[in-house]
């Protein structure tokens, strides 16, 4: 078996078990926050917060909590790379974020906004006629994938290709076949490099309206990024922003159904309620977790920690912190605080695709909710048999619902 030293193991930490359990790991995350706060362990020296002062603690504090990390949760192979975001702290940080962050400013994603609603409806549209629709994979799946795709300036037939590479890019590593995902992860890291190389080439040579174009006339320290550097930041954000917004779309069509069964009509009823719901998702039903490396040897949050440590900040156990959110483990759209959740994380690092992903969730469902009078579970509806095994714990990778037509 090939080590594992250099990854950390989500699910060895929670020890969860069953599909059920790791769809939701909210009964733990609360036994944790009540019984062991701040949790050390010891076969993978990690430190794992589940408060949501800690987490933010964690997010906020860089000087001592470092994201240039010797070991990692994230699944994504490392590459060496001036522009990559993650692996490094401010001041560093800032620059390579601001390389990125114009193609995320209010303005540009105003532009954005028709052409995702021309993506959405086209999906919505293909719906038309019948009964039964699976949320995950005529919506949830191929509107993120498309929106990003076309961002950057990759064409957007192959996005099957690319959402194969990214989900292999983030499967999880597990123990006993670590070896075997590695190989995966390393052959499609490098057909997605050899895939983009030449598109970025082109847009050196003939710059479009595009995120790609954008970063090949990028200036970093008095430097342009090299092709190769170009290709790893658009491998960073096809993955960034596709099975995390995915998961957003496919957890608010379930939150419809099952944490609150009829807060469709008030969708329909109230356009106001849509971003709302859309944060109480994000609060309610997001397993995030994000690591950072200790610093220097220090004691907080009442604990010694020692310089090289890995610690983990539970965020969808924070954003269930009683002390946060009122009655935490109700799902509640008009819970006056909903937006201060931690599922974008925080800090020098927050989400910088936060609204876009937003933007995304809230076109896809008004779409909807034009079109359909009503959603209802299809009949013997169990979610285990709709899981995949994803970065965060377990995902749906479907999601068939009955509609009515409006
Ligand atoms: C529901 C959807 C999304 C969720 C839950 C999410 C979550 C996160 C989280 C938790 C972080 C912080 C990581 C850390 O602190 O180490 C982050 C960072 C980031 N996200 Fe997202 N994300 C989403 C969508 C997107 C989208 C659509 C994009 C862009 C296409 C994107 C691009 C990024 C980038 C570039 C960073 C790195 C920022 C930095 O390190 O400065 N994300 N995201």
């Amino acid at each position: 078996m090939r080590s594992t030293s250099k990854t950390i193991l989500l699910h060895e930490i929670s020890k969860l078990k069953s599909k059920q359990d790791q769809w939701n790991p909210f009964a733990w995350y609360k036994q944790m926050r009540e019984n062991n706060p701040v949790f050390y362990d010891a076969e993978q020296d990690v430190w794992n917060v589940f408060l949501y002062d800690h987490a933010k603690r964690v997010l906020f504090d860089h000087q001592l909590f470092s994201n240039k990390k010797e070991r990692s949760l994230i699944p994504v192979p490392r590459v060496n790379n001036r522009s990559n975001v993650n692996f490094s702290d401010p001041p560093e940080h800032r620059h390579r974020r601001a390389l990125l962050a114009q193609a995320f400013t209010p303005r540009s994603l105003k532009e954005w906004e028709p052409r995702i609603q021309a993506i959405a409806d086209e999906l919505v549209a293909d719906m038309e006629g019948q009964t039964t629709v699976d949320i995950v994979q005529q919506l949830a799946i191929p509107l993120p994938v498309i929106v990003i795709a076309k961002l950057l300036g990759v064409p957007s037939q192959d996005r099957e290709k690319i959402k194969a590479w990214s989900d292999i890019l983030f499967y999880p590593y597990e123990r006993e076949t670590f070896g075997d995902i590695a190989d995966q992860k390393a052959r499609a890291m490098k057909e997605f490099q050899e895939y983009l190389y030449p598109i970025v080439q082109e847009k050196r040579k003939h710059p479009a309206d595009d995120i790609l174009s954008d970063l090949t006339k990028a200036n970093l320290e008095g430097e342009q990024l090299t092709d190769m550097e170009v290709v790893m930041s658009g491998i960073g954000l096809l993955g960034a922003g596709n099975e995390t917004t995915t998961m957003l779309i496919s957890n608010m069509f379930y939150s419809m159904l099952f944490d609150q069964p009829g807060i469709y009509q008030e969708m329909r009823a109230d356009s106001t309620a849509m971003p709302k719901l859309v944060e109480e998702v994000l609060r309610f039903r997001f397993p995030v977790a994000i690591d950072r490396q200790v610093a220097q040897d220090t004691t907080v949050f009442g604990h010694k920690m020692k310089k090289g440590q890995i610690i983990i900040a539970w965020m969808g156990s924070a954003n269930r912190d009683e002390s946060q959110f009122a009655n935490a483990e109700t799902f509640d759209i008009h819970r006056h605080n909903n937006q201060t959740h931690l599922t974008f994380g925080a800090g020098p690092h927050f989400c910088l695709g936060a609204p876009l992903a937003r933007m995304e969730a809230n076109i896809a469902l008004s779409t909807f909710v034009k079109r359909f009078a009503d959603i209802r579970p299809v009949e013997g509806f169990e979610v285990t048999e709709h899981l995949i095994q994803s970065a965060t714990g377990q995902s749906l990778k479907s999601l068939p619902i009955r509609v009515e037509t409006a």
